[in-house]
């Protein structure tokens, strides 16, 4: 998508797109400008769309104020920024034993391996698997309803659209009916996994309803698995890209958290997302009416050269670095924290066990969606 932000951005910050009936926003201080500004801007639009038919209570990615409010306050209880942290000996744990398993897998000498399937794939899944209490028996099901959730009909090749629709919900439908037995179990015991403190979670008499809690892990599963999948092959894609960025960091491993910062820039793994106008407003000298669609371009944001010199290069001592991958204002990110640690432990572990990483292929295979960002595999060759 870069060179074609680049051509939009040298016509404007905002254009009209025609064909889908839609404005792209491109320029920074507009992306900024329409995130912040929620009571124009409305996310309350694709919650019908999310698992196909059904009757699901929308998750806060697709909910306005104030129950977005409340909400989000109630979720902030069980996934702070401690729990988080705390978290960090385990994902340690489980990025190793991954890496136990390539080991094996390469006799532990040098060998080839795709870095999605062997470590930058089950790594954010079995993550939030432990952190929600899900037990590990079930990670098998759980990666296929992840998988379910996320995969977009160009990944299908004798399917149709109306099948696909089809698969969707069955496969929500089973997560919802999975979800509320294990609510159940949590229920019973008082535990310290995200979903009992979930359960837990009151404030003023609120709580979250079991609906709110079924969508809120269902969204987990969707918004957290490939985004963090891609940043962990994204980073790795920056550093082969730049070997002295690599040596660097061999060097000083301190450097690692502008890696990761840069790679969120630079190759976002979420391009965009959208809101539905609620008022006429004029945007970048355009005039939105109300129920027009916006398309906010989270990736043509981050390379704004009004924002960010040389923005097509990878500079990964660049600060201040105010990249908007984790988006803006209310519905920011809330995994934010924890898509860097996994990225993090990925990064480090590596470098400090493998003598040598290089990539195998300089063509890769994009995923093909309107707003995720990635490759379908990353074969790298490794020595230990
Ligand atoms: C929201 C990106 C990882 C959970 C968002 C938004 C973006 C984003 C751009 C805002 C969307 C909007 O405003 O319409 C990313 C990226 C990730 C990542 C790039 C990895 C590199 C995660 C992880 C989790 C997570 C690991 C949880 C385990 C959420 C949730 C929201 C959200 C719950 C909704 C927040 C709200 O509506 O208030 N993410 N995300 N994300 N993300 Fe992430």
């Amino acid at each position: 998508p870069f060179p074609w932000y680049r051509t939009c951005l040298s016509q404007g910050t905002v254009l009209r797109d025609e064909t889908s009936q839609s404005w792209d926003v491109f320029g920074y201080e507009e992306a900024q400008f329409i995130l912040r500004n929620h009571a124009h801007f409305s996310s309350e639009r694709t919650a019908r769309g999310q698992g196909g038919p059904g009757n699901y209570a929308p998750s806060i990615l697709n909910l306005d104020p104030p129950r977005h409010t409340q909400l989000r306050r109630l979720i902030n209880l069980a996934f702070t920024p401690k729990a988080i942290a705390a978290f960090q000996p385990h994902i340690e744990a489980i990025t190793a034993s991954l890496l136990d398993d390539i080991v094996k897998e390469t006799g532990g000498k040098a060998g080839e391996i795709d870095l999605v399937d062997a470590l930058a794939y089950p790594l954010p899944v079995i993550v939030i698997a432990e952190m929600l209490g899900v037990p590990a028996a079930d990670r098998e099901k759980f990666k296929r309803w992840s998988d379910l959730l996320v995969e977009g009909p160009a990944d299908l090749r004798a399917e149709t659209l109306a099948d696909l629709v089809a698969r969707r919900a069955a496969g929500r439908k089973e997560l919802d009916d999975y979800f509320r037995d294990i609510v159940d179990v949590h229920r019973q015991k008082d535990d310290n996994t995200l979903i009992g403190a979930l359960i837990a979670a009151q404030i003023e008499n609120e709580s979250l309803s079991l609906e709110e809690l079924i969508s809120f892990c269902v969204l987990l599963l969707a918004a957290g698995n490939e985004t963090t999948t891609n940043l962990i092959v994204g980073a790795w894609r920056c550093l082969l890209e730049h070997p002295e960025t690599m040596a660097m960091l061999r060097e000083n491993p301190a450097l690692v958290d502008g890696v990761i910062e840069e790679t969120l820039r630079y190759y976002s793994p979420v391009q965009a997302t959208s809101r539905i106008v609620t008022q006429d407003i004029e945007v970048g000298g355009q005039q939105f009416a109300k129920g027009d669609r916006v398309v906010v371009w989270l990736g043509a944001a981050n390379r704004d050269a009004r924002v960010f010199e040389d923005p097509d290069q990878f500079i990964p001592t660049r600060s201040p670095n105010h990249h908007m991958a984790f988006g803006h204002g209310i519905h920011f990110c809330l995994g934010a924290p924890l898509a860097k640690l996994e990225a993090r432990a990925a990064i480090l572990a590596m470098l400090s066990r493998m003598e040598d990483i290089s990539a195998v292929e300089t063509v890769l295979a994009p995923i093909v969606s309107g707003f995720v960002y990635g490759v379908k595999s990353f074969p790298i060759e490794v020595a230990w």
